[in-house]
């Protein structure tokens, strides 16, 4: 145990650690490919920055407290505690399905998380930046959100809504009291902090939102609620349970490490995280609540907050509420994992809203992975097991001057500069770029002619050198956002599995394939798709 925590350690300290999170999903209801695609994004980037040779800690989690979770456990006869334990077995399915590799879980009713969100108010409340007082004004349960009467909108009979989800909004029992963060002291030190850190809030367009929103001046913060009872105390007034939003983003610290007596320095290693991913809707309280929340504390703030967008369908930004939520397993049985994956990565770019359908995922699948990608792995060991017995032929010197290599000893630095600014879609593109070129050097150098020409055989040992080559080095791009296919290349190439990749920028130097091993062919990896006998994506 001792040993074995020894060289844990060890490891760790040689590694630059780095942390990203997901939003704390609420668990009024399962996962759905919105919440997949945000999960998958940071799985993609924690794959690569493990390849990149960091310890990474990926936190993802569950929202468990508030008025909403507590009036949908209400709704299906159950506690809310029943109802969240319920709800677990739905979210880590859903993430094992897709093969994401967070590395903590945090649950908001995990006593853990109590103790972070305890200790945290009590310092804010020792540090002077708290104060009992009344709140007046509306409050939508769905969003957990207290809104100004100036930013609601009216229904067609004059009744205030949400301007979010447009739901009817509650007014809040004006006399009961609440604690207040003085979020108002924050604006001038959080407008500063936006100029001082310029990738603070990515990208660009959620920045000037923000700066302008932060501008119109700032209110304090409810962050207490007295009225009912489903959330974690106050410590210093137990009467009192913390608002749903000043207990979840205290979740991010609890799953880097905060706390936590086992490994007492993991919290001081992680934090602050490389990115928070979250949708658009919810950058106010990463942009704005959270990191004067930190300021107020002392606590670093994280590199990035990405704003990403949203997922539509028919021009529709897809919801649980609006019903026209797909569950991923629906895809995945057509698709499979790796090509579910690749699609939301590759297809929707990162930051902005895109349009996803059946007839596009097909589309994609169909030429990117099927024609491009897995024909290319299929052509290349069908001919070295026909040509070369399943033997990696030994290649001239002269062979190392190619266009693939040409393509290939660029990659890491254009692919690892998309996957720093966590453009996906460009990152892809770069090594999607090789595959196309390979396939296209196999049209140009024919090697089915060259087999039938003795006198050229060390031709086409060097053109087939070049292509399995090609192939080891797109398998380890391909990784992050397709793992399973990348695994099973590696493993028809004898070659281990990507986890054992610990310098992507190494491993991916050309000319590493060993003449002389062996090469299996398999199944495709990625049959064609009939585009007929598909369901509809609503
Ligand atoms: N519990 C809060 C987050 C607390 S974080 C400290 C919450 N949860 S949520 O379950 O509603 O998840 C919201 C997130 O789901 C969004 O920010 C986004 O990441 C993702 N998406 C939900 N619907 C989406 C789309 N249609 N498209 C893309 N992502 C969407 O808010």
């Amino acid at each position: 145990m001792i040993l074995n925590d020894a060289l844990k350690e060890e490891t760790r300290m040689q590694k630059k650690p780095y942390a990203i999170t997901t939003p704390i999903y609420y668990v009024n209801a399962a996962p759905h490919l919105g919440t997949a695609y945000t999960t998958i994004a940071a799985d993609s980037v924690a794959r690569y920055q493990r390849m990149n040779g960091c310890e990474v800690a990926f936190v993802t989690g569950m929202d468990e407290h508030g008025q909403k979770v507590a009036d949908t456990a209400q709704e299906h006869g159950m506690t809310p505690q029943e109802w969240c334990d319920s709800m677990e077995p739905a979210f880590r399915d859903a993430w094992a399905l897709l093969d994401i590799t967070y590395t903590d879980f945090v649950r908001t009713t995990e006593p853990r998380q109590a103790k972070t969100v305890q200790s945290f108010w009590q310092l804010l409340h020792d540090k002077g930046w708290l104060y009992k007082g009344t709140y007046e004004g509306w409050y939508c349960v769905h969003e957990e959100t207290y809104y100004a009467e100036s930013e609601l909108e009216k229904d067609e009979d004059g009744n205030f809504i949400c301007p979010d989800c447009k739901r009817p909004v509650q007014v809040m029992a004006s006399g009961e009291e609440n604690w207040f963060f003085k979020l108002s002291e924050f604006q001038q030190p959080l407008l500063d902090f936006y100029e001082t850190h310029p990738d603070f809030i990515r990208p660009i367009t959620r920045k000037n939102e923000i700066v302008s929103f932060v501008k119109g001046g700032l209110k304090d913060l409810s962050i207490s609620r007295s009225t009912f009872d489903w959330g974690i105390p106050l410590p210093f007034d137990e009467g009192h349970v913390a608002y749903v939003w000043a207990d979840a983003l205290l979740a991010y610290c609890t799953g880097c490490g905060y706390g936590d007596d086992i490994d007492p320095d993991a919290f001081d290693e992680f934090w602050p995280p490389q990115y928070h991913f979250v949708g658009k809707d919810i950058i106010r309280f990463h942009c704005v609540i959270w990191p004067a929340m930190l300021m107020a504390a002392g606590w670093p703030i994280a590199h990035t907050v990405f704003g990403h967008g949203f997922l539509l369908t028919k021009g529709e930004k897809m919801s649980k509420s609006k019903g026209n939520a797909l569950k991923p397993a629906d895809l995945i049985s057509i698709f499979g994992v790796d090509a579910y994956r690749y699609y939301f990565m590759s297809d929707v770019q990162f930051g902005h809203d895109g349009s996803i359908s059946m007839e596009r995922m097909v589309q994609v699948y169909n030429n990117e992975l099927a024609n491009t990608w897995g024909n290319l792995v299929s052509r290349v060991t069908n001919m070295t097991k026909k040509y070369f017995d399943g033997i990696v032929p030994e290649p001239s010197e002269a062979a190392s001057v190619n266009p693939l290599r040409e393509i290939s000893d660029e990659l890491y630095a254009k692919y690892d500069s998309a996957m720093e600014i966590v453009d996906f879609t460009g990152a892809i593109k770069e090594v999607q770029a090789l595959a196309a070129r390979a396939n296209r050097y196999i049209e140009e150098t024919e090697p089915f002619k060259l087999a039938k020409d003795a006198s050229r055989a060390q031709d086409l040992a060097d053109i087939m050198y070049n292509l399995l080559e090609a192939i080891r080095i797109i398998a380890i791009f391909m990784a992050p956002f397709a793992p399973n296919t990348s695994n099973e290349v590696f493993s028809r190439f004898g070659l281990g599995t990507t986890y054992d990749i610990e310098d992507i920028q190494q491993a991916s130097v050309w000319g590493q394939l060993k003449p002389g091993s062996s090469i299996e062919v398999g199944d495709p990896l990625f049959p064609r798709l009939d585009v007929d006998n598909l369901p509809e994506m609503e």
